[in-house]
């Protein structure tokens, strides 16, 4: 009994026909002694009806039988629904199928959960979803996503023929050489002692790939980080990772805005506005305090370090005068925030290292406030306009170093708009993507906590040419040639346009990272030595392929556009990886384990 059909096909036009479906039973109801069950497939489903006066009794009973999600053939005539039992909601509503035969191919057990309506299922636990996977990928919306995913790469993948790049594999298997995220790593068993790492991206790779005269290289390659889960990242994902040789990077940008433009279109069949909008790294973070601003709303940063120079306030007066700068927001709105959403504004302010956090509160007509007592009139005129200051407004300050002031700031506009938004005060439009490029990143950033610069996206991007000879004396004032693309405030990609010279990325490794020669050498020695062979001039980008998906499909984690992703702690609940190994395994990789394995299950 093979699908003539499949369960989102059968319209009017195939009443009286004999059809054939192959699918799994999505749901069953008994009306009066006639039982009605939809058979789904990956396509859609139709209702199929099995009626005891037509039917031998042992075909009903085995119909009767059926569990939910047994997989099944029928076979029927098509009709009209009865007068006033249409279901407008699928696009085969207005028919059924009588069944004169039945064919169950494997009948299945009760379910775990239910999977037949999705506000039950959105109510089950995840990791139980994450542990029978294979249920939750028949559900009509995580298919929609996989679908959706293929188009994606299908598109991608045309787009760049046309454009002439060639795919070309990288390996899997490569060495350690951290520079970024934490790596994982992979034990040699014919080389004792010896450990492979698999690549955080083919950065090293593809830039070998332009030495090699290759010119223009993209895939759609894995990439595997030891790093801390979130919603938007998982230890292995997919890039669409692009290099190319003798361009700037305006080519870059062109040529993604135009495979951006060409995904949305074949996608979600919306047409991005070209060019995208630019800003510097500067402008985002004294604007919007991140670079990935959210400009879906304003809520921007105020600078108000002039205003309070001399100010009666002392906290605010210091600051500025030991070269801190005084940043307000003002959350529109929001004055009526409760004493538990204070202290939770007060918790984020203080994790990035805030060291109070000021507000004033607009009530009838009155600023409430700890410190309103110590500004004077012109400052508070200075506020009011600068502010435009309401009532029910909410006006947050952060007195500290420009940058972490600006990062302080910008993670309260976010929790504000949270809060707007759960109120419903605001919803950020529906098919609305604010495509941006953040330009002109610092070639090195400073880590706190480690003590130490760190270069803001890798150390093989090329400084701004200007900025060359500030490299050994001041190499905290050269802008890096990076940019990321951004859309609602997620970071989509990054790229850069490449160091391409031996002497110049020795000195960034050396003289800016303070890496050792020893250290280099046994890092980078190929790639430098590559560099004095004839390396073209080439800069690259990649981009998270999973967030597009995610972005596209509306998704509000990249878990729900990956058929099999891993928990928050980095487990596969279905295949329960990672797992122990046996004693012999270990012994032949030369390994020795000081914790007892857990037994998992
Ligand atoms: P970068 O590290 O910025 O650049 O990565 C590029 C993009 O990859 C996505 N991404 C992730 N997606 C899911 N889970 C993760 N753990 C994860 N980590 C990163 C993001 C990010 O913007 N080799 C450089 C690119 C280049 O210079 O050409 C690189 O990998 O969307
Ligand atoms: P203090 O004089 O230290 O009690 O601070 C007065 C007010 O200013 C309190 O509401 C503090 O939370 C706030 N405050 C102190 N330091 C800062 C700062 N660096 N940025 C913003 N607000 C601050």
């Amino acid at each position: 009994m093979k699908r003539t059909h499949h369960c989102n096909q059968i319209r009017q036009s195939h009443i009286g026909k004999t059809v054939t479906l192959n699918g799994w039973v999505h749901s069953r109801r008994d009306l009066g002694g006639v039982l009605f069950l939809d058979v789904r497939d990956r396509n859609g489903r139709t209702q199929t009806v099995f009626d005891p006066s037509d039917l031998s009794p042992e075909l009903f009973d085995r119909a009767t039988s059926l569990h939910q999600e047994s997989v099944v053939a029928v076979t029927g005539k098509v009709r009209k629904r009865p007068e006033g039992t249409d279901n407008e909601k699928i696009p085969t509503g207005e028919v059924e199928v009588l069944v004169s035969q039945l064919e169950v191919l494997n009948p299945a057990d009760v379910l775990p959960f239910p999977i037949d309506d999705p506000q039950e299922v959105a109510k089950v636990n995840e990791e139980l979803r994450l542990k029978h996977r294979y249920l939750d990928l028949r559900r009509p919306q995580i298919a929609r996503n996989l679908r959706l995913r293929c188009r994606a790469a299908t598109a991608t993948r045309q787009f760049m023929d046309e454009e002439d790049f060639w795919e070309i594999e990288t390996p899997i298997l490569f060495k350690s050489t951290p520079e970024g995220a934490r790596e994982f790593l992979v034990p040699s068993r014919i080389q004792p002692g010896q450990f492979y790492a698999l690549p955080q991206s083919p950065q090293q790779f593809k830039q070998i790939l332009m030495v090699g005269g290759v010119e223009k290289y993209y895939q759609l390659s894995r990439c595997f980080r030891d790093e801390d889960l979130r919603a938007d990242r998982q230890p292995e994902f997919t890039q669409i990772d692009i290099e190319m040789s003798f361009i700037d990077r305006e080519d870059v940008y062109d040529l993604i805005e135009r495979l951006m433009r060409r995904l949305w279109q074949a996608t979600r069949d919306i047409d991005l506005e070209l060019p995208f909008r630019r800003l510097t790294f500067q402008e985002a973070m004294n604007r919007f305090g991140t670079d990935k601003p959210d400009t879906r709303f304003a809520m921007e940063l105020v600078d108000l370090t002039a205003t309070f120079r001399d100010s009666a306030f002392k906290v605010f007066r210091n600051v500025v005068q030991n070269g801190g700068s005084i940043k307000a927001l003002n959350a529109k709105g929001c004055s009526g925030v409760t004493q538990g959403q204070m202290e939770t504004l007060t918790k984020l302010a203080a994790e990035f290292g805030a060291k109070g956090l000021a507000y004033i509160k607009v009530e009838q007509g009155e600023w409430k406030s700890p410190i309103v007592k110590f500004f004077s009139e012109e400052e508070k005129t200075a506020l009011r306009e600068r502010l435009e200051v309401e009532e029910t407004d909410l006006i947050l300050f952060a007195a500290d170093e420009w940058l972490k002031g600006c990062e302080i700031l910008g993670r309260l506009r976010l929790y504000c708009a949270e809060l707007l938004q759960k109120r419903g005060a605001w919803q950020p439009e529906a098919d609305r993507f604010d495509f941006l490029w953040i330009t002109d990143f610092p070639l090195l950033q400073y880590d706190r906590e480690m003590h130490r610069w760190y270069s803001s996206h890798h150390p093989f991007t090329a400084p701004v040419p200007e900025d060359i000879p500030l490299l050994t004396d001041n190499p905290r004032q050269v802008r890096g040639q990076h940019y990321d693309l951004v859309v609602n405030g997620v970071e989509l990609g990054g790229g850069s346009i490449r160091i391409h010279r031996s002497d110049i990325q020795k000195t960034v490794f050396e003289k800016v990272l303070g890496l050792s020669d020893e250290i280099v050498q046994q890092r980078f020695g190929y790639l430098l030595e590559a560099f004095r062979y004839g390396a073209p001039p080439h800069g690259g980008i990649a981009l998270g392929f999973d967030r597009i998906v995610a972005m596209l499909c509306d998704a509000a984690s990249i878990r729900e556009v990956i058929a099999f992703p891993k928990t928050t702690r980095g487990t596969d609940l279905l295949a329960n990886a990672p797992a122990p190994v046996e004693p012999k395994q270990l012994r032949e990789l030369h390994l020795q384990s000081k914790t007892k394995p857990k037994e998992s299950g």
